[in-house]
């Protein structure tokens, strides 16, 4: 019968459509296109007028066993591609736990900071205080109370920023000491880390840089003690027996005065670009506390006697590293830095 025919010529168009979808969104276009309400299957009943009482019923039925099996159908074939998606993703998200772990990268100490800690356990190991004071620091402390007045030719010496008329930033940690005095009594040992400022640059000079800073105040310190300590430090922290020379020097703040050089350790004291051909490299400045510096501080100078010192921590760092440039320190070009 033809109208059973186009029945079946429907069933088949739509088996084939189903076995070719795809995606699961196009089988619900097919669902609505045959089975919907508008769709060509219950299109089909609208024949149902031109035909015989007898085949009214059998029809209906047809109809009806076709809109069944296109429902099967499209039943199956959404399982069929759902199971496939399932495995696509689970493709998609597998986890290779055989692949090597993604590396942590993990910070490090700035070598200036590293240099600075190793100073300090020495200094602590043989009893020495840490006393700290602030980089913006007044004429006064800077200046005035380390012996260095007004018109004092010593200022020349310390190319220094000024904040105002009576403020500084700090051009070296000696104000500290003065801080310290007006706070403790003696006996004194204490030493001050920190950053200090100068108006000054080339392969050994920064305009910020870091001091540390050394003081010891008592009954009978002398000289020899100073020498003794300075030296059992320099060996401790270079761990080895470099050469080492006190050289006569002056500062308005101690008396008398030395500074103190270290044999080059990029030319083995044959004089080069670093230690500007002497074969020496200054590291620090210290003496014998100046009377006057004792009166600034509250100290009784008649009973008391010190020493102080003032490390450069860059130049020890750049020893120790064997870095030829100080100005590398502060460039924080991460190559360089992740060498150490
Ligand atoms: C002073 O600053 C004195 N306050 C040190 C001192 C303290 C003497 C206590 C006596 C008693 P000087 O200007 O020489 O001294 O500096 C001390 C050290 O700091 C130098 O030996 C050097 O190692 C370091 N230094 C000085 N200027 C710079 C700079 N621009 N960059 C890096 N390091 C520097
Ligand atoms: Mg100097």
């Amino acid at each position: 019968m033809e109208i059973a025919n186009s029945l079946k010529i429907l069933k088949e168009a739509a088996k084939q459509a189903i076995n070719d979808a795809v995606l699961l969104g196009d089988l619900e276009t097919l669902r609505v296109r045959y089975l919907g309400k508008k769709g060509e299957v219950t299109a089909q009943l609208k024949q149902i007028g031109s035909l015989s009482h007898e085949e009214r019923r059998s029809f209906g039925q047809q109809v009806n066993t076709v809109k069944v099996e296109i429902q099967q159908l499209l039943d199956s074939r959404h399982n069929v591609l759902e199971a496939v998606a399932v495995q696509a993703q689970l493709e998609n998200e597998r986890i290779d736990i055989t692949q090597p772990g993604r590396q942590r990268s993990s910070g490090a100490l700035h070598p200036v900071s590293r240099t600075l800690e190793r100073m300090q356990t020495i200094f602590d190991q043989i009893g020495f205080d840490v006393a700290t004071g602030p980089e913006i620091e007044d004429d006064y402390h800077n200046f005035e109370a380390l012996n260095i007045p007004a018109d004092h030719p010593a200022r020349a010496m310390h190319d220094t920023f000024y904040v105002d008329d009576h403020t500084v930033l700090r051009t070296h940690t000696s104000p500290v000491q003065i801080r310290y005095m007006h706070n403790n009594e003696p006996p004194i040992r204490v030493i001050a880390p920190g950053r200090v400022y100068r108006c000054d640059s080339d392969v050994t000079h920064t305009p910020m840089f870091h001091q540390l800073e050394g003081l010891a105040i008592d009954t009978n310190v002398t000289f020899a003690d100073l020498k003794g300590v300075l030296i059992y430090f320099l060996r401790e922290f270079f761990e080895k027996d470099l050469g080492v020379r006190f050289r006569p020097s002056y500062f308005p703040f101690t008396e008398p005065s030395a500074e103190v050089d270290i044999a080059c350790v990029f030319c083995e004291g044959n004089g080069c670009r670093i230690c500007k051909q002497t074969g020496w490299l200054e590291v620090l400045g210290c003496g014998m506390v100046h009377p006057e510096v004792f009166r600034h501080g509250g100290i009784d100078e008649r009973k008391f006697t010190g020493y102080a010192f003032g490390l450069g921590v860059e130049r020890l760092t750049m020893l120790r590293y064997g870095v030829n440039d100080l100005r590398l320190f502060f460039e924080n070009d991460l190559a360089f830095l992740r060498q150490f």
